[in-house]
């Protein structure tokens, strides 16, 4: 087996599988090293598809266990979950996608080095083998992948069964009769939306005083009430100062963030929830000389180059949203930067999507953001209790809002909470992609009766025209 390559990538999740991928694709010799056992990173394993995989298979069971699939005649009797079945779908799933990956590696002639890889100098990783020998690969370049890790929260053990992280979460063995979540961002409202459609008491303790608190604020407002509507529970402004097991049962001690008296809440299961970190550990950076950010970030410069000549950074491992398509993006403009082309990430318009139900999702600046940066604007809202489709589905929670510069009416942002927001939402980044105003969307004709009739109503609404409400 050779041990040169153009580019070998330490890490394969979205942003190295990706990334090699491209290279290969433009005629490199790609190598990826993967510490893990199959492919495909955080995303594939442990992240966005086993939690879609749960959050798909709970939504399938709430639509009966509530009612809803019988108030419009789809009745059943003797609804059971099974657990078995519930984890092997998703593990289907985990396995289609990595298998996926590896067809794809193939196919490519991407080169796959299972073991954990540390950067030795210039063009040169060693990799500890999984059987326990030591390669040494040689190479142009090199891209540092490796994604990040759950923040642990200081006197929190995470054990993984009682105590989890997002990954423990995913593998709970039954349903727990109450499930405390530590953060009310996506993790924490994507899986405890899991657990509380299959019969959990769900109560999400959030440190500031609103959940989802990068998101726009009236979409934040309206996303924590229908939540609630579900049953979830949520105290803000407040944080947890100590887990206490006792047998089986877990004592959560917590008090409002600003001070005062501290209360004691019960738990079967806490999930700690509250952002990742880079993952940097055992990469030899310090001793190559690449250096880090305030964040301990791996630094890079607008064309992901590191301090150090030849490595590359990408993915959650570096600034910006920690999101597999952002990853992703950056793992093609690598390849084809290394390639000799000009490629662009374009970074006002990353759509970030929260995979509950309904669904919510953004691309571009939030009313909140906007304001502060002095910005003149005008916005358009439209309900989907006024679009027909959503009315036939009985999904009419949310609503759509654009974003439009004042004086140009180009579009700034656009923010959905309603059914299929984040399929919804594409349509926003492709417009905003190509400099579109609300009237260029406004004017596009939308098929009848969809859900995306909501996004041409609120950019009429722009313009005080909406025409259905
Ligand atoms: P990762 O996917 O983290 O991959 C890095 C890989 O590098 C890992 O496999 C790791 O084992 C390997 N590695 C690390 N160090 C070494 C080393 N020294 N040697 C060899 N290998 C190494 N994002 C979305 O956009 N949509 C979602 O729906 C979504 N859902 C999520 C749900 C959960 C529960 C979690 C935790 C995350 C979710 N994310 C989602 C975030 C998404 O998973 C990450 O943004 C994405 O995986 C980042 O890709 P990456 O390539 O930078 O790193
Ligand atoms: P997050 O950043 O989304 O949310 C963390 C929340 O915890 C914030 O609201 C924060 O204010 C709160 N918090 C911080 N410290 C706290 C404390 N001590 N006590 C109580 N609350 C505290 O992080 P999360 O949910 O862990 O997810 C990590 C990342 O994974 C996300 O930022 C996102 O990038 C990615 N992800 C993306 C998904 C998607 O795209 N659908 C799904 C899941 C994860």
């Amino acid at each position: 087996m050779a041990d040169s390559f153009d580019v070998v990538i330490i890490g394969s999740g979205p942003g190295g599988y990706v990334c090699a991928i491209r290279a290969a694709q433009l005629g490199m010799k790609v190598a990826v090293v993967e510490k893990r056992a199959t492919l495909g990173g955080t995303c594939l394993n442990v992240g966005c598809i086993p939690s879609k995989a749960l959050l798909h298979a709970s939504e399938r069971y709430h639509e009966i266990a509530s009612g809803h699939a019988a108030e419009i005649g789809v009745k059943t009797t003797g609804l059971k979950l099974d657990m078995k079945a519930f984890h092997a779908g998703k593990q289907q799933a985990i396995e289609q996608n990595t298998k996926g990956v590896e067809f794809l590696f193939k196919k490519n002639k991407i080169e796959a080095v299972h073991g954990t890889g540390k950067v030795v100098g210039k063009g040169k990783v060693e990799v500890a083998l999984d059987g326990g020998k030591t390669r040494t690969l040689e190479t142009k370049n090199i891209v540092i992948a490796t994604g990040s890790d759950v923040t642990r929260l200081p006197g929190v053990e995470i054990d993984e069964k009682q105590v989890v992280s997002s990954t423990g979460a995913l593998e709970l063995a039954s349903v727990p009769k109450k499930l405390l979540v530590i953060g009310g961002g996506v993790i924490g409202l994507e899986l405890g939306s899991v657990w509380a459609r299959l019969g959990s008491e769900v109560t999400v303790v959030e440190f500031l005083d609103r959940i989802t608190p990068t998101m726009d604020a009236e979409v934040s407002k309206q996303f924590q009430r229908v939540l609630q509507k579900q049953g979830l529970a949520f105290k803000l402004g407040t944080k947890v100062t100590g887990v206490a097991k006792s047998g089986k049962a877990l004592k959560v001690t917590v008090e409002p963030a600003k001070g005062g008296d501290a209360e004691t809440l019960d738990a079967d299961v806490v999930l700690v929830c509250i952002g990742r970190v880079p993952y940097t550990e055992g990469l030899g950076l310090e001793e190559a000389g690449v250096a880090l950010d305030e964040r301990k970030r791996v630094k890079i410069d607008a064309h992901f180059r590191t301090n150090v000549e030849g490595i590359y950074a990408i993915g959650d491992v570096v600034v910006g949203p920690m999101l597999a398509h952002k990853a992703e993006d950056e793992g093609v403009a690598v390849a084809e930067m290394l390639a000799g082309q000009q490629p662009h990430v374009n970074y006002d318009v990353i759509p970030n999507v929260i995979y509950t139900w309904p669904e919510v999702a953004s691309v571009g600046k939030t009313e909140e953001e906007l304001k502060d940066a002095g910005v003149k604007y005008r916005s358009g809202k439209f309900p989907f209790t006024a679009n027909g489709r959503a009315r036939i589905a009985g999904m009419t929670d949310g609503f759509v809002k654009v974003l439009a510069d004042a004086a140009t009416d180009r579009v700034l942002g656009v923010h959905i909470i309603g059914p299929d927001a984040g399929t919804l939402i594409a349509e926003a980044a492709i417009a905003m992609e190509f400099g579109a105003s609300a009237e260029d969307i406004a004017r596009t004709c939308h098929a009848h009766p969809t859900l995306s009739e909501t996004v041409k109503e609120a950019a009429l609404a722009v313009d005080g025209r909406a025409l259905h409400m």
